[in-house]
């Protein structure tokens, strides 16, 4: 596996994979990988023939200094269990290469970023479109690969590759979870043992409301609210029940519908979702 620091560097490699006619599959993360992200990894290499994965905690993305402080860093491990995975190159940038100047470019979803993540997080979609737009430049896949426990940020990065042609297959894979239902993800590693004791309560408020949308969007919300909201170590920002792809309240007909929170627990943020097929 080739480690590369610098842009340059991963765009001359780059040109090189795609004169060979090779197929580049791309996996941009922040790195303190799990499984969640190895399964990207995994299936990036089962349809490509290279795989570049990038691990960069990127600052613009953060609307809170404290959690962009406190975002695992252990790039040695990380490099480690790529190294095993099927990763041809790790893109392991700094700040500055990355943002040799700050970016003046502001992206703006509407509607799909004025929900969740976006309407609680300003500015958290700007950074991420700018980043994985760079990122793109850079490594130029025929295929990148993104989790849907971000779902929001699948539906953004689509909206981004539609409107600005970048040509590229956008993969969506399906959540990894504990075998307690927690949802992976780098941040649980932040979590006191009360705090991780208590976390799979998030996916069960989603199974409730998955089960209760049956009584309507409404009644599910209220349910799951309720249920979570006998946790007082639980602190929910939002549970909302929307369309899958418009992510809007009023689910179209025929649309999958997508339920969705945020929760703080001990001091760590944690998102997840479950998808509801058209019925
Ligand atoms: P990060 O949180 O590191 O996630 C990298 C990718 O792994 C994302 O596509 C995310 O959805 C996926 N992922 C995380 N946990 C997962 C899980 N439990 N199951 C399946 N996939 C999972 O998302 C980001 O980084 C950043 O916003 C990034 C896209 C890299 C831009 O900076």
């Amino acid at each position: 596996m080739e480690i590369l620091e610098t842009a340059a560097a991963l765009q001359a490699r780059a040109e090189t994979w795609r004169r060979e006619g090779r197929r580049i599959g791309f996996v941009p993360t922040m790195g303190a990988l799990h499984e969640g992200h190895l399964q990207l990894v995994h299936a990036a290499a089962q349809q490509n023939d290279v795989v570049i994965v990038s691990v960069f905690v990127n600052p613009t993305q953060f609307n809170n200094t404290e959690d962009f402080k406190m975002y695992p860093r252990v790039l040695g491990s990380d490099t480690e269990l790529l190294r095993s995975s099927g990763c041809t190159a790790l893109f392991a940038p700094t700040p500055e290469q990355m943002y040799p100047q700050p970016a003046v470019l502001k992206f703006d979803f509407g509607p799909l970023e004025r929900v969740m993540e976006g309407a609680h997080r300003p500015g958290h979609f700007n950074g991420v479109a700018t980043v994985v737009s760079k990122l793109f430049h850079l490594s130029r896949p025929h295929r990148a690969y993104f989790g849907q426990k971000d779902w929001q940020q699948v539906a953004i990065v689509r909206q981004m590759v539609q409107d600005l042609s970048f040509d590229l297959e956008l993969v969506a894979a399906p959540t990894v979870r504990e075998t307690d239902g927690l949802a992976m993800s780098s941040r649980n590693r932040r979590l006191s043992a009360e705090a991780r004791a208590l976390a799979p309560r998030l996916y069960e408020a989603l199974q409730l409301a998955k089960q209760r949308l049956v009584a309507g969007p409404a009644v599910a919300q209220t349910e799951a609210t309720a249920f979570l909201h006998q946790f007082p170590e639980i602190e929910l920002e939002y549970l909302e029940v929307a369309d899958a792809r418009t992510l809007q309240p009023t689910i179209e007909p025929g649309h999958d519908v997508v339920i969705c929170l945020a929760a703080w627990l001990g001091g760590v943020r944690l998102i997840d979702n479950v998808v509801v097929p058209a019925s």
